[in-house]
């Protein structure tokens, strides 16, 4: 089959790591006779430089006019300067909520083999950790109205947190499905003992739950929740929270997996359409040295695959290699430990490609 996919390189270790899963990517059409048509185009820190704007229009439509966008990462000291007018994260909530993408999934999963990467105790981890994220991306905090006033000598700021029924039905139902295919469990994280918002969120996820009997619906408030995934991480199936509460705890979930370099995304939208990236980010301080992980972009087109192409087969093929590379002792150096073989991000692309 044939499938049209936007390319984002971006800024720092973006362009290597991408290029890395293009070489994966590529060993999938030879085995399975599909054609991934590839369009690249700029944003982030790179697309300031060269056009002035984090997001050119012409990015924006050669991803609504695929069916899924491959993103490395962007952002970089050079354009980190907040009250900067163009900023590269604006490339990133520009593609969130010009590509409608609501839905956002964090899969925080700890690999076997990189148990002792967890900074969190044996005891603790037990038989391991694997929690599924799943954030609001188009709403709350990061969307709503927000302003700087001076009023007389003084300065006032203000955001605002914000959610429709519809926009916490859609999320909740979507945390609901996953959790069907997992261990049905799902965990709504809120602040309902203060935000409205939250309270209307909580009504609409109890709401959604009705319709998922088999589901076991549980409700914490962020504060708790934020301590409650370092305490006993097990206890948590699926997450499902706003966009801030979001962002937040995926951190956190990824921290206690014990590499950040491991971990993909998926930012969802309607008819199977979405943009995958790894978490971490650029990271300026590694980008050209060809030291960094690729693992964590190769598993993001593993999930490309699986949602916005429903190849669920050539997907797990991709997951399968990476767990086999890492069991047969190989890692960069984000990853790295003693006794294991040290890679450069190439050959971990190669040792990739080669157990496809
Ligand atoms: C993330 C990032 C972004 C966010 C920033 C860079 C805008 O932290 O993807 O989690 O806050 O959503
Ligand atoms: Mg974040």
């Amino acid at each position: 089959m044939d499938f049209k996919v936007a390319v984002i390189k971006g800024d720092g270790i973006g362009p290597e790591v991408v290029d890395e899963t293009i070489k994966v990517l590529s060993k999938i059409e030879e085995r399975y006779n599909h054609k991934f048509n590839y369009q690249y185009v700029l944003a982030g820190g790179i697309a300031i430089d060269k056009t002035g704007n984090p997001l050119p229009e012409e990015t924006l439509n050669v991803c609504r006019n695929s069916q899924a966008v491959l993103l490395g990462a962007v952002g970089g000291p050079k354009w980190d300067n907040p009250s900067a007018e163009v900023r590269p994260e604006q490339a990133l909530l520009g593609l969130r909520g010009g590509l409608n993408l609501y839905c956002n999934l964090r899969p925080a999963l700890l690999y076997a083999p990189l148990r002792n990467a967890s900074p969190l105790k044996d005891s603790i981890i037990g038989d391991g950790i694997d929690i599924s994220v799943v954030r609001e991306l188009t709403g709350g905090i990061y969307f709503g109205e927000r302003k700087l006033e001076k009023i007389d000598d003084e300065e006032i700021a203000y955001d605002t947190e914000k959610y429709s029924t519809s926009e916490v039905r859609r999320i909740a139902k979507i945390a609901f499905e996953i959790a069907m295919q997992r261990n049905k469990k799902v965990t709504s994280v809120d602040k309902a003992n203060i935000l409205e918002s939250s309270r209307l969120w909580r009504r609409v996820v109890s709401e959604v739950a009705e319709d998922y009997k088999e589901v076991e619906l549980n409700h914490l408030y962020i504060d708790n929740a934020t301590m409650q995934l370092v305490k006993d991480p097990r206890q948590f199936d699926v997450i499902v929270t706003s966009n801030m509460f979001g962002d937040i705890l995926s951190d956190e979930a990824s921290m206690i997996t014990g590499s950040i370099g491991m971990l993909p995304s998926a930012s969802l939208g309607e008819n199977s359409f979405g943009m995958y990236e790894p978490i971490h980010g650029s990271a300026p301080d590694i980008a050209g040295k060809g030291i960094a992980n690729p693992l964590a972009t190769i598993l993001s087109a593993a999930m490309m695959l699986r949602y916005s192409f429903k190849l669920e087969e050539e997907a797990k093929v991709i997951e399968n290699a990476v767990i086999k590379v890492l069991e047969e002792g190989y890692r960069t150096g984000d990853i790295m430990s003693e006794g294991m073989k040290i890679t450069s991000t190439k050959q971990m692309g190669d040792l990739v490609v080669e157990r496809i």
